[in-house]
């Protein structure tokens, strides 16, 4: 896509959005918020966002050596950031997140669960690849699902605020060559979906942010992503940043619902037409002369 028009494209499918910072310093300053995911991408822009306005965070991720830079930035501008290098994927470590957040707060205002991991694989390639299930299944679903448990009594207690990142996709048609990441991510947005009502009958309050794509190291491997309309990080981190403010219940892009109407009412065309594409593809091919 022209350079020039994918900015437009941008401009109009994610327009700019700001948050005063009176306004969000107003609602994070003094909050003690954890923050899942928070070494690169939209989890490190929202550490840095939230730090800058007052609050304390704490950062959880795998990369060691990158949460120590995070937080060497956050501690630089002034800034309060604890880290704590773990594998969320893995119920003991899930487990040993909570406990720390425990010992050191007794709970958080705000919890972010933004850890995820993407994979975009055809099944033909996925054969041999059941790992891949496994994997996004852990840290998509499984480890927000075991650090939350873990957490649900303090975060009773503080009235907590908790907010999943999501992805659009849960919410449309699935599109092929996803199925690992979509249905893990979706799995996720349904517990936590049907956890809210149970959460905000005790006072707390909920948010699914669901994002379109967005500019990080995650779409990196996918070439057709280079050139397609997409969310600075920094955006999405805003997006994030104005939830904590006004806590409403949901985020999303404004064309969402018509893209969820069209999934409904063009159900059978769309998966004709994916079909078609995806038979043209020499894959596609392949496989149809080994059936
Ligand atoms: N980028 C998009 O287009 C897009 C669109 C919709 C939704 N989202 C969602 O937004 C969230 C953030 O993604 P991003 O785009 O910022 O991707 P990213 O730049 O790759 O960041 C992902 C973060 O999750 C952490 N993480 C991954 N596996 C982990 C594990 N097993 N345990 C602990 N931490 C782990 C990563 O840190 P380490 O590698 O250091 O562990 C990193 O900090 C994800 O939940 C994603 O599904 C992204």
């Amino acid at each position: 896509m022209h350079f020039g028009i994918r900015r437009l494209s941008e401009w109009l499918l994610f327009p700019p959005k700001r948050v005063g910072a009176n306004r969000l310093r107003a609602a994070v300053s003094g909050k003690q918020i954890l923050i899942t995911g928070a070494s690169y991408g939209i989890g490190e822009e929202l550490a840095y966002l939230l730090a800058n306005a007052g609050a304390e965070v704490l950062l959880v991720a795998r990369t060691a050596g990158k949460l120590q830079e995070v937080q060497r930035q956050i501690v630089g501008r002034g800034g309060r950031a604890y880290i704590f290098p773990a594998d969320l994927s893995d119920k003991q470590q899930a487990i040993a997140v909570a406990q720390h957040v425990l010992q050191l707060w007794g709970g958080a205002d705000v919890v972010v669960s933004n850890a995820g991991k993407s994979i975009c694989r055809p099944l033909h390639e996925s054969l041999d690849r059941m790992h891949d299930f496994e994997r996004s299944m852990a840290i998509n679903y499984f480890g927000p699902v075991q650090l939350l448990l873990a957490l649900l009594p303090a975060l009773e207690k503080r009235k907590a605020h908790i907010i999943n990142i999501s992805a659009i996709n849960v919410l449309l048609a699935p599109a092929p060559h996803w199925a690992a990441y979509q249905s893990s991510k979706t799995a996720f947005d349904q517990w936590f979906r049907s956890a809210s009502a149970e959460w905000m009958a005790v006072g707390m309050h909920v948010t699914s942010v669901y994002l379109p794509l967005v500019r990080t190291r995650m779409i990196a491997p996918t070439v057709a992503y280079a050139t397609m309309p997409a969310m600075q990080s920094r955006q999405a981190a805003i997006r994030i940043a104005r939830a904590i403010c006004h806590q409403p219940l949901k985020v999303a892009p404004w064309w969402l619902v018509w893209g969820q109407l069209g999934s409904l009412l063009f159900h059978n065309v769309f998966y004709r037409f994916l079909a078609r594409y995806l038979k043209q593809q020499p894959y596609a091919r392949q496989s149809a002369n080994t059936v």
